[in-house]
């Protein structure tokens, strides 16, 4: 079936016919006294709401298992919990800011150690170590949009008998599955395209390896970080509308991206497969488009202050995904938890700007970036 189907027809008709399903809000359940069991315990361990969500989640991904966690970050540090004391775990130096922060300022008390890697697509079987337990990709990375080659890297790792980890939020299943490369586990924040529009935060995971899908099962129980009944509502919803909503935005970047490259106010423009032909080539091979996002820079001598004020449509703000445009500079927002020397390993300049396409009208969009960058002159 097609993921536009199944976005919008795997929950249908589970439950009396309804063409939605309903909201389980219960925290706890009456058990058999004698047998002391029952279908359900209490929320935190598994909720019939959350858990259609999360067999919708399994489906988009042609996944086994999926987990629905309060946040993308509470679905990242799930996803490493698996790691332990004299574990290592590779990244990319261009990787969400809030990625960063957990590894550096969380895991170290937990005994494990982080390496980060300019270009994956150059790591070797000499680069890992014995310690080392699991590479975490994003790709493309926020917020260069560099592009990592799923396949070479899962076939690297478990050779090493390490993990691959891969943040899809940026692809979503619609655009990349990487558990069909062979990638182990899948995270997502939620709350950016699969919500769409800027109103949740939400967190997920998909594996198709059943011993990890018992540790994530524990850590929703054990750790708690889960969704609640009623925003897994709101995201069985949203879903529905993701493929044509990225259809579009994605459509509308292309436009950008073309229009942006042909200004001479523009000093460069990122986007999926722009750093090389090489990257090109990579992410054709493993994804079927190249989203919603772009980053770029103003040419010298034009005014970032101005340009940003200038802009009607596009607000100045953190996150991306949803259906409204937003704009932000990460250096100062998305990345500030980084160091500057981490900032630079990636890439990531002060006067870099990532734009996050919505699903206003492409020609208006175009207007205002172009009434903006004559306002910055
Ligand atoms: C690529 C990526 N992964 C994870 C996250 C964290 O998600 P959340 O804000 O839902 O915790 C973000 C948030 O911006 C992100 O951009």
């Amino acid at each position: 079936m097609h993921i536009q189907t199944l976005a919008v027809q795997h929950l249908h008709a589970q439950d009396l016919g309804a063409v939605v399903p309903p909201v389980h809000l219960a925290s706890t359940y009456a058990l058999d006294p004698a047998t002391e069991d029952g279908p359900y315990a209490y929320q935190r361990g598994a909720n019939p709401t959350r858990g259609q969500l999360e067999s919708l989640l399994a489906a988009l991904d042609g996944a086994r298992h999926g987990f629905a966690f309060a946040t993308g970050m509470a679905a990242t540090a799930a996803a490493l919990s698996p790691l332990g004391v004299g574990d290592e775990i590779i990244l990319p130096t261009s990787v969400y800011g809030g990625t960063y922060r957990f590894v550096e300022e969380v895991l170290p008390a937990r005994g494990i150690t982080s390496r980060y890697v300019a270009d994956l697509n150059q790591l070797t079987a000499e680069d890992l170590t014995p310690a080392t337990r699991a590479l975490f990709i994003e790709t493309p990375s926020n917020p260069t949009l560099r592009i990592t080659d799923l396949r070479r890297l899962v076939d690297l790792a478990h050779a090493h008998g390490a993990l691959v980890i891969v943040d899809n939020t940026f692809m979503t299943p619609v655009l990349q599955r990487p558990l069909e490369l062979g990638v182990d586990v899948v995270v997502q924040s939620a709350t950016k395209y699969l919500g769409g529009h800027s109103d949740l935060l939400a967190g997920t995971i998909t594996t198709n390896d059943d011993a990890l899908a018992t540790a994530y099962a524990h850590a929703q129980k054990a750790q708690g970080g889960v969704l609640s009944p009623s925003e897994s509502f709101r995201l069985i919803q949203s879903i529905k509308t993701l493929p044509l909503r990225l259809e579009r935005q994605q459509e509308t970047t292309a436009a950008i991206v073309a229009h942006l490259r042909g200004r001479e106010e523009i000093a460069v423009v990122h986007h999926p497969g722009s750093h090389s032909a090489e990257e090109a080539a990579i992410h054709a091979s493993q994804a079927t488009g190249t989203g919603a996002v772009l980053s770029f820079e103003l040419a010298e001598g034009l005014d970032r202050v101005r340009f940003l004020q200038a802009l009607r449509i596009p607000a100045y703000a953190v996150s991306l995904g949803g259906v409204e445009s937003l704009i932000c500079r990460p250096a100062t927002m998305t990345h500030e938890a980084m160091t500057p020397a981490a900032r630079e390993a990636a890439g990531i300049g002060d006067e870099l700007l990532r734009l996050s396409v919505g699903i206003e009208h492409a020609d208006d969009l175009l207007a205002d970036l172009d009434q903006a960058l004559s306002a910055a002159g």
